[in-house]
């Protein structure tokens, strides 16, 4: 099983604030932090843009780990200013040129990964494997945060571990977005998953973020 990772989702953290809570996570060891890019047309929500991310580097060196609830993000992919390193998922719904947009995060050094929304099925991957890094499977429909974890979605992470292992790709990764609760994130594990979008239901909540972090990590271990 791939080591575990957490990657807080910023469209829920507090804009004031913010230096201290990046600086924890850089204690804390947090590798990535998880930007939500919204169109108002994939989704019916606007939440983080460009300049956003753009900021978000100056503050601090953890990789950004981009998440484009856009269309047609092969012709957008330039916006970002993709760094090496990043992780940048597209939606397998959002384009007709899937294996582009992989090719053209990858050839920016960055880990390309297709989302994948609850319905979507598994062999939408069938011809891209090789282009991949990392799966993104939602745990909730995209578009805002609060809400509650699909529970097929828990079967669907244990299908994609196997179809990934079964056809010999077992080096890449598979995160999950939604409703990534303690008790939900300990089913997420358990069901193959290693890269955690920590929200509203895990680390921003109520007490000290310090405490939520490390009940989190020990949930996902
Ligand atoms: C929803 C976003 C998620 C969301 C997670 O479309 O992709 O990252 O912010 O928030 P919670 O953890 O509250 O579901
Ligand atoms: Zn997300």
């Amino acid at each position: 099983m791939l080591l575990s990772e957490i990657s807080p989702s910023m469209m829920c953290a507090d804009e004031d604030g913010l230096s201290v809570l990046l600086d924890m996570f850089e204690e804390n060891g947090i590798e990535h932090l998880h930007m939500d890019i919204m169109d108002g047309v994939f989704v019916n929500n606007f939440t983080l843009g460009t300049d956003d991310c753009r900021r978000m580097r100056r503050r601090t060196a953890i990789p950004l780990d981009l998440h484009l609830m856009i269309t047609e993000p092969e012709k957008k992919l330039a916006w970002f200013d993709i760094q090496p390193g990043e992780m940048v998922s597209v939606h397998v719904e959002a384009t007709c040129h899937l294996q582009k947009a992989l090719a053209e995060i990858r050839a920016r050094g960055a880990h390309p990964v297709a989302a994948l929304n609850p319905a979507t099925p598994l062999s939408v991957l069938d011809y891209v494997l090789d282009d991949l890094d990392g799966v993104l499977i939602m745990t909730v429909n995209p578009g805002f945060a609060g809400q509650k974890l699909i529970p097929a979605t828990l079967g669907k992470i244990a299908d994609c571990r196997r179809y990934l292992d079964d056809r010999g790709y077992g080096h890449v990764r598979i995160e999950v977005d939604g409703n990534v609760s303690i008790p939900n994130a300990e089913k997420m594990r358990a069901a193959g998953a290693d890269i955690f979008v920590a929200g509203t239901s895990s680390i921003f909540c109520d007490g000290d973020m310090g405490e939520n972090i490390g009940r989190f990590r020990e949930a996902i271990r």
